[in-house]
């Protein structure tokens, strides 16, 4: 692993030293040399720290030991949950990175509020880490070298490295399966499309020996009867795939988890154009499918102890002569036949005919991811994904999960009146609502008509997948679903 674990008498050898300090509490940091304590005290009784949420200071102790601090407020330490943890400790990386610093030692004990468990503290350090160093770096040529960026190496200070260290590497093995997913989701759509996307999934299966794949190319779909996926990736010269992994690590007979994650590469909307300004994001539409691989590199790497499949049914949404256009009727794997209203509702198109595939592989749960809606941004901004489910106890699950993992959603109902909006004149529904509003539910409604009875939750991902820079994400992708998920099915009970 590359998190090296240190114990407080050995910190003197590191450079940057990150300690936390809550606005409530007086700071306890044992093992610092008495000229750092004594700094640190002198600072906190004039009250320049003051340990709220948000502080952030570099001091340069003169003497021996590390030769500066970063100083991070935590706000009140009753308060305190991964979010928080995770948003101090991303701008102290970030900060240290920012400064060329040759290391950022992390003194995760002075960051425990009471909520969190030593162990998730450090997995927590651990994983916030590699995150906040992560840089989209691919399609730059070499950098001149007064801007190279630096990664600082990194440690965890603590007072019982052999406690904590099994899940500092958990945390580790899940922020770089993080990574892998953004730097896919990053990727233009140009030098990403769907069979580029099969082929980084066959990669990543080659290098798990535990990971299986399976490819359906674009004639077999047809002739199967994905007539969604079909339809939607009909008007680009890369034509449609669906990928389908798989991993082992419950009983033979344990019904799997399905993951299912919308693989459009690039959404241009179809024949309902969308409008010029940021489109370029919508590179981020195959967001659902990177987790979906992101997930199972850490399932696989963690070794879980469940079966799971994955499926990402994979197209590029352009118009063009081939193109399917509004008004066409198309008839999805389920036998359901769809008027494509919107041909820039495609998401739910692709979707449709991934969750009846999932059917046959008679899952325990299926749980979705997908960029699906801007409404969602609209409701909840990217503080959290939307969450909509059939199922209770799956739904408190999720919910629970998202508090643990810092990675929070929010549900939303899936009532009577909102499936109503989706009847069409001439098929069996159409793919859009026939009023505006409540765009995110409607998009779940339609989603629902093809799971039939299995517990399924659909997580609308649109504002949490990609965002500006934050305290500990790059502008760019972030992986959204995976820690959520990991932690799912971390405690998830067979
Ligand atoms: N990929 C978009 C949703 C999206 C929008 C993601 C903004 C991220 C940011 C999706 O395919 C889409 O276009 N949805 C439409 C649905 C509508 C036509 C019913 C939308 O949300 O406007
Ligand atoms: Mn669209
Ligand atoms: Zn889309």
């Amino acid at each position: 692993m590359a998190i090296k674990l240190l114990t407080y008498d050995k910190m003197a050898q590191c450079e940057t030293l990150v300690i936390g300090v809550f606005s409530d509490k007086k700071m306890n940091v044992t093992g610092l040399p008495k000229h750092a304590e004594a700094l640190l005290q002198r600072l906190q009784t004039l009250g320049d720290i003051a340990g709220k949420s948000g502080e952030i200071h570099v001091l340069y102790p003169e003497g021996p030991g590390p030769r500066r601090l970063i100083v991070c407020g935590l706000g009140e330490s009753v308060r305190l949950g991964s979010a928080e943890i995770s948003k101090a400790l991303g701008r102290a990386v970030k900060r240290a990175q920012a400064l060329k610093a040759k290391d950022a030692a992390l003194a995760v004990d002075t960051f425990a509020g009471k909520l969190l468990t030593p162990e998730r503290m450090a997995e927590t350090a651990a994983l916030t880490g590699v995150l906040a160093m992560y840089q989209y770096q691919e399609m730059k040529s070499l950098p001149a070298l007064g801007d190279r960026v630096t990664f600082p190496r990194l440690y965890l200070v603590s007072r019982n490295p052999a406690a904590i260290s099994r899940a500092a590497d958990a945390g580790e093995v899940i922020g770089e399966a993080v990574n892998y997913a953004r730097t896919l989701a990053n990727r233009p759509g140009n030098k990403l499309y769907p069979q580029k996307l099969a082929e980084e999934a066959r990669a990543l299966a080659r290098r798990h020996a535990q990971l299986g794949v399976s490819v359906m190319l674009s004639a077999q779909l047809a002739k199967t009867g994905f007539g969604a996926l079909t339809a939607v990736g009909g008007g680009s010269a890369h034509p449609p795939v669906l990928i389908e992994l798989k991993y082992r690590g419950g009983k033979l007979k344990d019904a799997p988890v399905v993951l299912v994650g919308k693989g459009i590469t690039f959404d241009a909307g179809g024949i309902s154009l969308k409008p010029p300004a940021k489109m370029e994001d919508m590179k981020f539409d195959m967001s659902g499918g990177a987790a979906v691989l992101g997930i199972f590199k850490a399932v696989a790497e963690l070794r879980l102890p469940v079966n799971l499949v994955g499926i990402i049914p994979a197209a590029e949404n352009l118009p063009s002569g081939s193109a399917c256009r509004p008004g066409d009727v198309v008839k999805s794997l389920s036998g359901q036949t769809i008027e494509i209203i919107n041909t820039d509702a495609e998401g739910r198109l692709i979707l449709a005919d991934a969750l009846t595939y999932a059917l046959r592989h008679k899952p325990a749960q299926i749980i979705d991811m997908a960029t699906l809606t801007g409404a969602v941004v609209v409701a909840l901004g990217n503080a959290a994904s939307g969450l909509i489910s059939n199922h209770e106890a799956l739904a408190a699950e999720l919910q629970a999960a998202g508090e643990l993992s810092g990675e929070r959603t929010w549900r939303l109902p899936l009532w009577d009146e909102y499936r109503e909006l989706l009847k069409s004149e001439v098929a069996d529904m159409s793919n859009m609502g026939s009023k505006p509003g409540a765009g995110t539910v409607v998009g779940a409604a339609f989603l629902e008509k093809f799971v039939e009875a299995t517990p399924w939750a659909h997580l609308d991902i649109a504002g949490t997948a990609y965002g500006d820079a934050g305290p500990v994400f790059a502008k760019g992708a972030t992986g959204a679903g995976i820690r959520l998920l990991v932690q799912w099915l971390r405690q998830r009970k067979a």
